[in-house]
């Protein structure tokens, strides 16, 4: 599929970019420099809701949120805009799936419905959240390019967890959430014999994640299916992965996930998840506006279990529905620099990989 866009389609979408790149990292140092000037006002140990009448002052900040909020929406609208001329031949590439001689597959189920508790929810404020639109996918890596600042073009978060985990005779590997399949991707490099596996309900998703694979060589089987319900046997998987899943599901599926693991996970298979750090971590041990951050966009974009999963301990859930050997692990983390050259105004902090392995 070659995309053609008129010069303007195209200078628009750079500019959202750009603006989009300056939200990621341009308005922070005004909140950071508000927040050092008048953190004294705060008290030595302030909570959240103290950090945030505090930050509710600063012109930045009140700036950054009407600024990401409508960045955002321009962004998804200019996406749609720029595919509206190919519509219908867009749309005819996604449904073309599993032809002869194809790389991986593609297996939907039409029976799949939103999880409920996405009903009146569009993450991030996509239109239409993961799955209302067919071109959810593209509008989903359009945009999330220019919001990392480009700093996971080549999946860096994917492979950071991909070498996180510990190494292992992994033959049978399933990534959940795996969206359009960036964070998937690794694994096919990393277990080339290995046969590699992305579930999401979201059939757009899986469908644009599909043409990427092909495009870029790799044997993925993509598979429309509820994490909490997946058409896995029981014992027949070594690995189970998931990044930035788990923060935008609720508090019952985080543990339906798990177990749902569990179940399919052979005995010694390993369950892994990378998302930031909890919020604990991040005060005592990096920016304390990094908390605030998260916090205020998870309410702002429609993340809305954003702030009930990063207060968790992560491992109270493997652990409560029966994981063997649960720990965490720092990984690095190139957006903002974690052991890497990367500067990033609220502290460089790593990912943090939850691991357990069934018994
Ligand atoms: C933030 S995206 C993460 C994408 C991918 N893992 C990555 O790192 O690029 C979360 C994905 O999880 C999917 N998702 C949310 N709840 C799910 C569920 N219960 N079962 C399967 N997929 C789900 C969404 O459709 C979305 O594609």
């Amino acid at each position: 599929m070659e995309f053609q866009f008129s010069r303007t389609k195209q200078a628009k979408y750079d500019f959202i970019s750009g603006l989009m790149e300056y939200n990621s990292t341009g308005i922070g140092p005004g909140m950071v420099s508000f927040y050092e000037d008048n953190k004294k006002k705060l008290g030595s140990d302030p909570s959240l809701s103290d950090t945030k009448a505090l930050m509710e002052k600063s012109t930045a900040y009140r700036f950054g949120a009407f600024f990401e909020y409508n960045n955002h929406a321009m962004m998804f609208q200019t996406v749609l805009d720029m595919l509206e001329n190919q519509k219908d031949e867009v749309i005819e590439w996604l449904d073309t799936f599993n032809e002869p001689g194809a790389l991986g597959s593609l297996t939907l189920n039409p029976e799949i419905q939103p999880p409920r508790y996405y009903k009146n929810v569009e993450i991030h404020t996509q239109p239409g959240c993961y799955h209302g639109s067919a071109f959810a996918g593209i509008m989903y890596h359009w945009m999330i390019g220019p919001f990392l600042c480009h700093r996971d073009d080549k999946d860096e978060m994917g492979w950071a967890l991909a070498n996180g985990i510990p190494k292992g005779d992994y033959k049978t590997i399933v990534d959940l959430g795996c969206a359009i399949g960036k964070s998937t991707l690794p694994y096919c490099d990393l277990y080339p014999d290995a046969k590699v596996y992305g579930v999401d309900y979201a059939a757009p998703q899986l469908k644009y994640g599909h043409k990427l694979a092909e495009q870029r060589g790799k044997e993925v089987h993509f598979v429309q299916a509820h994490a909490e319900d997946m058409p896995f046997e029981d014992n027949s998987v070594d690995l189970v992965t998931a990044i930035w899943l788990y923060h935008e599901v609720n508090r019952k599926a985080m543990d339906d996930i798990a177990r749902e693991a569990l179940r399919i996970l052979k005995p010694g298979g390993r369950f892994a998840i990378m998302e930031s750090p909890p919020f604990k971590v991040l005060t005592e041990d990096y920016h304390p506006l990094s908390e605030f951050l998260l916090d205020s966009t998870g309410r702002r974009m429609e993340d809305p279990f954003i702030p009930l999963f990063f207060s968790l301990d992560r491992k109270d859930i493997l652990n409560g529905v029966g994981y063997a050997d649960v720990r965490e692990e720092q990984l690095p983390n190139h957006l903002t620099g974690w052991s890497t050259d990367v500067n990033y105004f609220f502290g460089a902090y790593p990912w943090w990989m939850t691991i357990g392995e069934k018994a």
